[in-house]
């Protein structure tokens, strides 16, 4: 049994290895480097975990009960207005080279707009809900000269209908309680779901973006997960001002969005 603890003013971490084989180097010193690094990390996690959850605010988890697929929604319960910021760092990454971009979920065409605004060759969006759709097409015939194509339906159900695209926009959110379970408590990532499908459709060198519930940084497993599917990525870490009773329920004062590169 191998055991390290680590004293803090405000914790104490007490690691146990039960078997032997366990992070296994050939060298005891590499062993030893290795976990006194997990540990340092994690110590370094904590302590800055402390400071973050100071910028949290309290929000909502009210919207997670109902389903949303085809709910009729308000703008604040499609996209709040201060999340403004994330969406048009997202859309400059998306546009970053002209070329033919998809994006996932319209919602208030808030993002839609943006990449408009970034001349792309071709714009393909999906959505899944009807009363949305028709938002989509009031907003499609603003922009009657520029190739901007529908795919109606959840992206799920429609993915054999993507071509191969320079970027992908991702930015839905979990239509009911189980993708709630099944994207977001169990994942490092809501966007994880969508990884395989969104590099599966990029051509070489094409950009996928998307936002975390991360703050300040990505953590070590977002990383190895981004970097499983992706050749290389960039962060940026967008400042915004959510209200404290905002209906989301895992917002802090800024938030990373990623830029992966296939
Ligand atoms: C947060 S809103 C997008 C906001 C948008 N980026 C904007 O700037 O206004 C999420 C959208 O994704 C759609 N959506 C959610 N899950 C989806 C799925 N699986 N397939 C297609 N659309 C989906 C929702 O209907 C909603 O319109």
């Amino acid at each position: 049994m191998t055991r390290r603890l680590r004293r803090h003013r405000d914790f104490e971490i007490s690691l146990q290895i039960r078997r032997d084989e366990f992070i296994r180097p050939p060298r005891d010193a590499q062993r030893n480097w290795l976990l006194n690094r997990a540990l340092t990390e994690f110590v370094w996690d904590l302590e800055n975990l402390d400071a973050l959850a100071k910028r949290f605010v309290a929000g909502s988890d009210e919207h997670r009960l109902a389903d949303r697929t085809q709910a009729e929604l308000g703008d604040d319960e499609i996209m709040e207005d201060w999340q403004t910021p994330i969406m048009q760092a997202m859309a400059d990454a998306v546009t970053d080279q002209v070329g033919d971009v998809l994006e996932i979920g319209f919602g208030r065409g808030v993002a839609s707009e943006m990449i408009q605004a970034g001349a792309p060759r071709s714009h393909t969006i999906v959505e899944c809900n009807d009363a949305i759709v028709r938002r989509f097409h009031d907003w499609r015939e603003r922009h009657s000269a520029a190739d901007i194509r529908l795919i109606h339906g959840k992206w799920q159900d429609t993915v054999d209908q993507f071509q191969q695209y320079d970027g992908v926009f991702f930015h839905t959110y979990p239509l009911t309680e189980q993708e709630f379970v099944d994207y977001v408590a169990s994942s490092v990532t809501f966007a994880e779901h969508f990884f395989s499908a969104a590099a599966e459709h990029l051509r070489p060198g094409g950009v996928f973006t998307y936002l975390t519930n991360e703050p300040d940084s990505l953590s070590r497993e977002h990383q190895r997960l981004v970097l499983r599917y992706f050749r290389s990525f960039s962060l940026q870490k967008v400042s915004v001002s959510p209200p404290t009773d905002s209906r989301d329920d895992l917002w802090a004062d800024s938030m990373v969005v990623i830029k992966a590169v296939k």
